[in-house]
């Protein structure tokens, strides 16, 4: 009965800000590892980084352009991937934007761009591929938010913390609706893992990188491809059929102190 919990073959899952480089990376590369197929989505004109992460997966992927701030764009995106593979079983949506800066200095434009993507883009793929996925008697969800999401950190980003503050309860209401359909809704809230293009900026300080290590419990910092890309596989497949509406912190106990 406990066999086969973590396989994912014949399941087709959707990345959604895949490219080279990022989280959305990792997570492909883990679930093609486990048998899916994955249909990796970021930006129109992320197509390098897109065949890049094709390439670094080594199983079948196809590609997509997305933008996750146009809900005609999400629609296009679902209707595409059940057009070309017949289903889809689950979603990572790790699309999203940062922007450092004193809110003092922050205009509304600029907050609202950063919620436009990490917030609303959340919802807006869980309200196009989570009904589908209902349809069908199973699916899931998992979103990105931050250990930052319930407290803040010490770089000014209110728009970013805010945003992913929303992230959990999205995943929370997305969960409550659609749980009786099959399909579950999480959210992975990783600390810093390794210099993405986002926390590049965090990383160019030796000294700031060891200091997020020195705050984990387990006093290093995440490795994306088994740290991260476990916990993706897990909520992606049978493993995790009774968990819904969590937020499972990939932080190495930063958040349990
Ligand atoms: N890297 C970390 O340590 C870390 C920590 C906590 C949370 N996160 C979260 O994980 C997610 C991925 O972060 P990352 O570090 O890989 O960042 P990243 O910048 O490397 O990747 C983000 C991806 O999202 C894409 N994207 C941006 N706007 C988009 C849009 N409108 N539509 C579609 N795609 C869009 C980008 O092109 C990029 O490929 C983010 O939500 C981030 O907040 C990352």
């Amino acid at each position: 009965m406990v066999t086969g919990l973590f396989d994912l073959d014949g399941r087709v899952a959707v990345v959604i800000g895949a490219a080279a480089g990022g989280l959305g990376e990792r997570a492909a590369r883990a679930l093609t590892a486990h048998g899916a197929t994955v249909a990796l989505a970021d930006l129109p004109g992320a197509g390098v980084g897109l065949a890049e992460t094709a390439a670094a997966c080594g199983g079948t992927t196809t590609a997509y352009a997305v933008d996750v701030t146009s809900e005609v764009s999400v629609r296009e995106l679902a209707e595409q991937v059940l057009a070309r593979h017949g289903r889809v079983d689950a979603v990572v949506n790790a699309a999203g934007v940062m922007l450092r800066k004193e809110v003092a200095e922050t205009t509304v434009e600029e907050f609202e761009r950063i919620v436009r993507v990490n917030l609303t883009g959340t919802w807006v793929v869980g309200r196009e591929f989570g009904p589908r996925m209902a349809e069908a008697g199973w699916g899931r969800v998992i979103n990105l938010t931050t250990v930052y999401a319930e407290r803040v950190g010490p770089v000014p980003e209110s728009a970013y913390y805010a945003s992913k503050a929303g992230v959990v309860n999205v995943t929370r209401s997305l969960a409550a609706e659609l749980g009786r359909s099959g399909v579950t809704v999480n959210a992975l809230a990783p600390a810093v893992f390794y210099p993405t293009a986002m926390t590049a900026p965090l990383a160019e300080s030796p000294d700031r990188l060891s200091w997020f290590a020195e705050r984990t419990m387990l006093g290093r910092l995440g490795d994306p491809d088994t740290d991260f890309g476990g916990p993706v596989v897990f909520l992606a497949s049978p493993a995790s059929s009774y968990v819904t509406g969590q937020v499972l912190y990939v932080d190495g106990g930063w958040s349990a102190w």
